[in-house]
């Protein structure tokens, strides 16, 4: 794979490209410290793509920085585009960092060896080169979450004003932007995750208030070896904006990544209001989940508490179907309202809750809500509640939620944030922000058929959901592929992944 380019290369290019690749299955043998240090190393072709986008038009001899370069893939890659005394690296694993070294001088035995170590440094990439600005960054920074994510990373997001919870990967990108030029590209792979996560909004926000997102990629597939982690690499070119930008919404990217999805792309017309205009959207948490724990029996007496994956469109098989809940199955899961109120810790929320609503699943292949007319059902967490501020509004939310452009704007807005990709997941607060509907007859028309899809008998239900999916189509934007798109997910069998 490595140094597959010319079959004629002098030998210590390939005795260099060697050494890079006896390090790379050495850190494949040491997952846990692979892990720790997020090195993963980024396939030639990915690293070609980048190169063509960041690179594009530079002059040799323009600077090139890779923050955390690994044993160096993308630098000498970028060396024989621009040359090595133009490339520059930082990496904290010192191994790495004498390979990358060993491989450039292996490129170009002119430029001499202390050169090429002033350039290539054993350093934190979040804190080296300041003051220092490049043509372009480049690279594949390390993915460390929240939860191994100890180091450097940390103070540097809270030093630039990001939240805790920033993914290591997002704060390289933020701090990209201050090492580039102006009219310089960044381009660096990061988790799919970066398009949509709360805790990316401050980088999404900086790249749109210092450049804009001038070319995208992304994969349906894992590309990194020993991970599943889905990746993409928007490709940033900071100041001067290019008039051809698409417009990308601070609030998430998803609908860049959204057709390597095959998400359709749809316009919703803005203006006529929210769910949130109609109804209080809520999520619960583990306050909810361990509260409920003592009083959940499998008994039909009970008061029925309804699992995500309980929950179909229109539909609830509480009582006709299997379901966990705090890893325990259970067949017919209800809550000892009567022992509850009288523990008296969650009667409050046992009140607020059982009231007429709508309950969404947390994530699903489409948007899955069921109306509970009688207000006689519990969520289990995570399911949502929609408490509509007047009743009458309950099959007219079931109704948004069964219409197949309001699915494909939240799948693709949402893009990233599922447990798996192919999921639709929406929080409490994204549900609230599904715009409404523009055509008020269409819209009442689609609420009587999502009642009927409801109270229909199981073999008569897909018919009735198929007809409002498509009259709710034509409530928002006429006609467009996201009802093909919709009936396509709907048909297909789901897996669930979602935690009872
Ligand atoms: C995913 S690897 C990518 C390597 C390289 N960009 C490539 O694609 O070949 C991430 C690298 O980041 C390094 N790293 C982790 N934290 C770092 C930090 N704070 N500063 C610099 N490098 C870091 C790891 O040692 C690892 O080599």
């Amino acid at each position: 794979m490595l140094g597959a380019h010319d079959s004629h290369e002098p030998d210590a290019r390939r005795r260099a490209a060697e050494a890079a690749e006896a390090h790379e299955q050495g850190l494949a043998a040491r997952r846990e410290e692979r892990r720790r240090r997020g090195a993963f190393y980024t396939p030639p072709a990915l690293v070609e793509w980048v190169l063509d986008r960041a690179l594009d038009g530079l002059a040799p001899g323009a600077p090139v920085l890779d923050p955390a370069c690994g044993a160096g893939h993308f630098l000498v890659a970028a060396a024989r585009r621009v040359g090595v005394a133009a490339v520059h690296g930082s990496d904290l694993d010192a191994d790495a960092v004498r390979i990358a070294r060993e491989r450039l001088a292996a490129e170009d035995p002119t430029v001499p060896a202390e050169q090429i170590a002033a350039q290539v440094v054993v350093a934190d990439g979040l804190e080296a080169w300041a003051g220092r600005r490049f043509a372009a960054v480049v690279g594949n920074p390390p993915f460390l979450g929240q939860l191994r994510r100890r180091t450097a990373g940390q103070s540097e997001a809270s030093r630039r004003g990001l939240g805790a919870y920033t993914d290591t990967s997002a704060v390289f990108l933020h701090r990209s932007l201050d090492l580039v030029e102006d009219g310089g590209v960044v381009a660096m792979v990061q988790p799919l995750s970066v398009l949509a996560a709360r805790d990316a909004g401050p980088v999404r926000a900086a790249v749109t208030g210092k450049g804009a997102v001038v070319d995208f990629w992304c994969s349906p597939e894992p590309v990194f070896e020993g991970t599943p982690v889905l990746t993409c690499v928007p490709v940033v070119r900071v100041g001067r904006r290019p008039v051809s930008v698409p417009a990308t919404d601070p609030d998430g990217w998803g609908t860049l990544a959204a057709p390597a999805f095959g998400i359709p792309a749809v316009h919703l017309p803005d203006g006529a209001g929210a769910v949130g205009d109609l109804a209080t959207c809520t999520a619960d948490f583990r306050d909810q989940y361990y509260g409920l724990v003592p009083f959940v029996r499998d008994d039909p007496s009970g008061t029925p508490l309804v699992t995500s994956g309980l929950i179909d469109p229109a539909e609830s098989r509480w009582g006709r179907a299997p379901t966990r809940f705090a890893r325990r199955g259970y067949d017919v899961p209800s809550v000892d309202l009567a022992a509850l109120r009288a523990d008296g810790t969650l009667a409050a929320w046992a009140d607020a809750r059982l009231v007429p609503k709508l309950l969404v699943a947390s994530q699903g292949r489409v948007v899955e809500a069921v109306v509970d007319e009688a207000g006689a059902w519990l969520p289990s967490v995570p399911v949502l509640s929609v408490v509509p501020h007047d009743p009458a509004d309950l099959w007219r939310l079931l109704a948004v939620t069964l219409a197949p452009p309001v699915v494909a704007h939240a799948a693709a807005r949402y893009l990233g944030t599922g447990l798996t990709p192919g999921s639709v997941k929406v929080s409490a607060r994204q549900l609230a922000a599904l715009p409404l509907p523009t055509d008020p007859a269409a819209w009442a028309e689609g609420a009587e058929l999502a009642r009927q899809a409801q109270h229909a008998a199981a073999a008569d239900r897909p018919a009735l959901l198929a007809a409002t999916a498509r009259v709710m189509t034509t409530a928002y934007v006429g006609t467009d592929e996201s009802l093909a798109w919709w009936t396509d997910r709907l048909t297909t069998p789901s897996r669930r992944g979602a935690p009872s």
